[in-house]
């Protein structure tokens, strides 16, 4: 890997690839040359980068030749259809689809957790989904500390983890509803349509975050469960995960109730928490909110709290911000120890 790498952005023009772009410039990421990719629809745009102005290439006539680190986020039918013309083209392609995380040879890194597994890839390395990643960044350090054998997770996931129009879906139905306060307590509240959600998501909390699979878990319940095991390196992990979508615009909060191959009481559980990279422990009289964890690099964790039916286990609360650390900032982490 060069020095001073060619990069590419793909799907430059989302949530995920603004926040990709900005955390490049925040971080001085040493680039030669910055490309942006994108849809037919944003071909043409040209955005200010650090690095001068870049017009927006149409991904399916962009030619990678050159591109030395690529990183995508642009949906995994787009991974699945143009990341091997890209490593073909010799770059490594740091992917933030669901697309390759499962393939034996493709590393699962969550950088500060499992940075070392960068070193295993064949040119395409996975960024984790958006929660499980939030919850790796307690959950590693602690089953490193204590061996995680059993978790209970439920995820309270923004909007904006469904992408731009999410978050476009949330203002617009909060919009509609705003005006409806006795209708709202009366059940009689004017539909203000779901899309891309399954339920309208202004004023209210949708059950399930992702779309039904088998036998009635979620595709984003079952990431929770692959990913954490394929991560932390422990396929006997036991995850009982629920998904859930809430009406905030950044930020996914998890609650987690762990047990341990050796019993871990919650001072051990602190300590363990204020020594990992890329955490910070908040107090419980300040608890830490999504909105707090909005724009912010460390994964917020609050109410580490011992278990009570079973004893010797920790529950606590983490949060982190969807599009940085548990997208963009960790792409570009991994992109980070690719140069190193
Ligand atoms: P575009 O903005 O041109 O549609 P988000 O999930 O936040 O909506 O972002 C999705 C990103 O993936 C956007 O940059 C979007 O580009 C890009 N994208 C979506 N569909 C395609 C496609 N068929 N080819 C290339 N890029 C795509």
């Amino acid at each position: 890997m060069p020095d001073l790498p060619r990069v590419a952005v793909v799907g430059a023009t989302g949530a995920v690839g603004r926040t990709m772009i900005a955390i490049l410039e925040e971080r001085e990421f040493p680039v030669s040359e910055l490309r942006l990719m994108a849809s037919e629809r944003s071909a043409g745009t040209v955005v200010n980068t650090r690095w001068g102005e870049v017009t927006v290439e149409q991904l399916d006539k962009a030619d990678p030749s050159g591109i030395d680190i690529a990183l995508f986020s642009a949906g995994a039918a787009r991974s699945r259809r143009y990341a091997a013309a890209f490593t073909a083209a010799g770059a490594v392609v740091v992917d933030n689809s669901s697309a390759f995380r499962q393939d034996p040879g493709v590393p699962l890194v969550v950088a500060g957790v499992n940075g070392h597994a960068v070193a295993s890839h064949e040119g395409v390395i996975a960024n984790p989904n958006c929660t499980t990643m939030t919850l790796m960044m307690a959950a590693g350090p602690l089953h490193r500390q204590a061996g995680l054998a059993r978790m209970v997770a439920m995820s309270y996931q923004s909007v904006s983890g469904a992408g731009m129009s999410g978050m476009d879906a949330l203002m617009h139905q909060s919009r509609v509803l705003i005006e409806q306060r006795e209708a709202l307590v009366a059940g009689t509240w004017e539909d203000p349509g779901n899309e891309p959600f399954q339920r309208p998501i202004g004023f209210n909390v949708l059950p399930m975050a992702g779309s039904i699979t088998g036998a009635g878990h979620t595709d984003e319940e079952w990431k929770l469960v692959n990913e954490t095991r394929k991560i932390l390196e422990r396929e006997d992990i036991s995850v009982e995960p629920t998904c859930v979508r809430v009406p905030v615009m950044v930020g996914h909060g998890i609650s987690a109730t762990m047990w341990f191959d050796t019993p871990l009481d919650p001072e051990t559980a602190r300590r363990v928490i204020e020594e990992a990279p890329g955490v910070a422990l908040w107090a419980d009289d300040h608890v830490a909110t999504p909105l707090d964890s909005a724009g912010a690099d460390p994964v917020l964790v609050s109410r580490i709290r011992p278990t009570l039916g079973q004893p010797g286990g920790i529950s606590l609360w983490t949060v982190g911000d969807n599009l940085r650390k548990g997208a963009a900032l960790n792409a570009v982490e991994i992109a980070e120890l690719l140069v190193a």
